[in-house]
């Protein structure tokens, strides 16, 4: 019988215990056995961290559920150096160790890009998931679905409680280098403005568009601006930096930055809400889990 093994890492999305289960079910049919690596690349380069046999014993693992979201193996950011040409020997010597003669990595564009030398060595297949939707070659990555789902869901409710106080409501969704959250739950949500890392704003134009719609009689203005938004000749906004990340900038605060635009040059009151994280956790959309299946 051969032996694969599978892993996630980098940022987590809702559907990756769908993705894993899905690759069980069909290694079950094609009588693959199927390791479960802990934590990302990390039980790779370090013999402590345990790995899980995913079946025959699947059956027994109730939390590998396509309904729930994380993911039962845990998930890093610690990619694969590709120049890192001792790292590569080590995750070679423990792939080997394990007898495992492929592998499948559930993983985002800092997974891809570390792949490649280790797809010299063995078989090798990035199944694409990220909520930001932003691997190249595919047109919808595991986790996008159930991200605009929360954030369609968050602009909906604002609509209510901005129309109630005539404010200007500010949702800042995730998407550091690409818009596609922000873009779809923006349209699906009704936004009145909707703010992309892809294009530079006018923060004058914004101003303007609430200003308009006050004039008009409207009684709220919504946006949705993604965190790598950035204003014309300005820089995305760094929430935070964390050196020991191989992802080390964390942006937020351009939605809290707009709202404070608007409320300082308009007559309108703002407020600004970010979503973070709620729109990687929770249960997956259906839509994600037929496609981790
Ligand atoms: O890459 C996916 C993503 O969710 C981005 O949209 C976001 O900027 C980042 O991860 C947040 O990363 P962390 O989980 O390290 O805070």
């Amino acid at each position: 019988m051969k032996r694969i093994g599978i892993l996630t890492a980098g940022g987590d999305t809702p559907a990756l215990n769908a993705t894993i289960h899905g690759a069980v079910e069909r290694a079950n049919e094609l009588n693959l056995e199927v390791i479960g690596l802990i934590k990302g690349f990390n039980s790779l380069y370090n013999e402590r961290l345990p790995h899980v046999p995913l079946n025959p014993l699947f059956q027994e693992i109730p939390e590998l559920d396509p309904a729930n979201g994380g993911t039962i193996l845990g998930s890093s950011r610690d990619y694969v150096d590709p120049d890192n040409k001792e790292q590569l020997d080590i995750i070679e010597k423990r792939l080997e160790q394990l007898g495992i003669e492929g592998l499948i990595c559930i993983g985002g564009d800092g997974t891809l890009n570390g792949l490649q030398p280790l797809a010299d060595r063995l078989p090798v297949v990035l199944a694409p998931k990220t909520i930001d939707n932003d691997v190249i070659g595919t047109d919808l990555t595991f986790g996008f679905q159930s991200a605009v789902e929360v954030a369609t869901e968050a602009l909906d409710r604002v609509h209510s409680t901005a129309e109630s106080h005539g404010r200007a409501l500010v949702v800042e969704v995730m998407g550091r280098n690409a818009g596609w959250i922000a873009l779809r739950a923006g349209v699906a949500g009704g936004a009145d403005v909707i703010l992309l890392p892809e294009i530079p704003f006018e923060i004058d134009r914004v101003v303007e568009q609430v200003e308009w719609r006050r004039s008009l009689g409207r009684r709220c203005t919504i946006l949705c601006v993604a965190e790598g938004a950035a204003p014309v000749g300005g820089e995305q906004i760094v929430h935070a930096l964390d050196p020991t990340s191989p992802d080390p900038v964390k942006l937020g605060g351009v939605g809290a930055w707009v709202a404070a635009q608007i409320d300082a040059r308009s007559e309108v009151e703002a407020r600004a809400v970010t979503l973070g994280h709620t729109q990687r956790g929770g249960s997956p959309v259906p839509g994600d889990r037929v496609l981790g299946t």
